[in-house]
């Protein structure tokens, strides 16, 4: 029988080792981000050579609760003049082989983009696939700060129509108030300070922008929950999970990466809950 983890840590381990010495149904929420540039081979497993991700997409809903979500972060690349297709076979393996419920397929909105190409529109976006186990997520705290506009019309402003003749309208404003946000993100990518407080962010070359799993986190987690990342690079999801009271586990196959890490959530600060949604 296997024995709990310790949690609060973060380990030196190929993910795939690293999973299979978690108990079964123990993690509540994972918010990850796979090293996708280099996957592409996928006769039968993704890419063999750089990472078993198959067997790591099987263990970690092998690991969640039942009514735990699975966030994965992942992109789209050009191999061979064609795009990889990466992300939808995730959808497609986790649907046939894990039995795991799509139950949000979100964009995460860059802005700004990689190299421009000269036949194809420029990539702005990876999608944010969430899964969860077993059916519904067991929790869903919506952000709200989509803002509404007024019901009440402020003044009027006019415009020419298409015979020439002048179209008196009401002028919205938006109050203070704030719906649900929708399902697209957009955040600033690029060094500290942009899109990460942590100083040595530039140590690392794909790190999320931190209010990404930090979002992730506040929407399907609970304090006191674990919330883990099988690639956790320079350690974004876990020092979020500790900003926010839940415990964290990660795993990096580079101890470079793994100190980086423990730095980083070392110098990271829990908040008191009254101030999760200010942060
Ligand atoms: C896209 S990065 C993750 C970045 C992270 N989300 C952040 O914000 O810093 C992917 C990470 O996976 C790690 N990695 C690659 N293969 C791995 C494996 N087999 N097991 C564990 N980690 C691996 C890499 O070292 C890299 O740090």
């Amino acid at each position: 029988m296997k024995r709990e983890l310790p949690v609060n840590t973060i380990y030196k381990c190929d993910s795939a080792i690293f999973l299979q010495r978690i108990v079964s149904r123990s993690i509540h929420l994972i918010v990850t981000s796979p090293p996708y540039n280099d996957a592409r081979s996928y006769t039968h497993e993704f890419n063999v050579t750089v990472f078993h991700l198959e067997k790591i997409l099987m263990e970690s809903c092998r690991v969640l609760v039942n009514g735990g979500v699975f966030a994965i972060v992942v992109g789209d690349t050009v191999v061979n003049k064609s795009e990889t297709g990466l992300p939808a076979r995730i959808v497609t393996f986790m649907l046939d082989y894990c039995h795991m419920t799509l139950h949000d397929t979100m964009i995460f909105e860059k802005n700004s983009s990689g190299h421009r190409e000269s036949n194809r529109y420029q990539q702005v976006f990876e999608f944010v696939l969430v899964f969860s186990k077993y059916g519904a997520p067991r929790t869903f705290t919506p952000l709200r700060d989509h803002p509404i506009k007024s019901s009440k019309p402020w003044g009027t402003r006019t415009f020419r129509q298409y015979d020439g003749s002048l179209c008196e309208t009401e002028r919205k404003t938006y109050n203070n108030d704030f719906d649900v946000r929708r399902n697209i993100w957009k955040y600033s990518v690029g060094g500290r300070g942009v899109a990460s407080t942590f100083k040595r962010v530039s140590e690392h070359p794909a790190t999320c922008p931190d209010r990404l799993p930090e979002d992730l986190i506040l929407t399907w987690s609970e304090r006191g929950d674990i919330v883990m990342d099988p690639f956790c690079g320079s350690g974004t999801t876990c020092a979020m999970a500790k900003k926010h009271g839940r415990l964290y586990l990660g795993c990096d196959i580079s101890e470079q990466f793994c100190e980086l890490s423990r730095d980083r959530i070392n110098n990271t600060v829990t908040l008191e809950p009254e101030d999760d949604n200010n942060a």
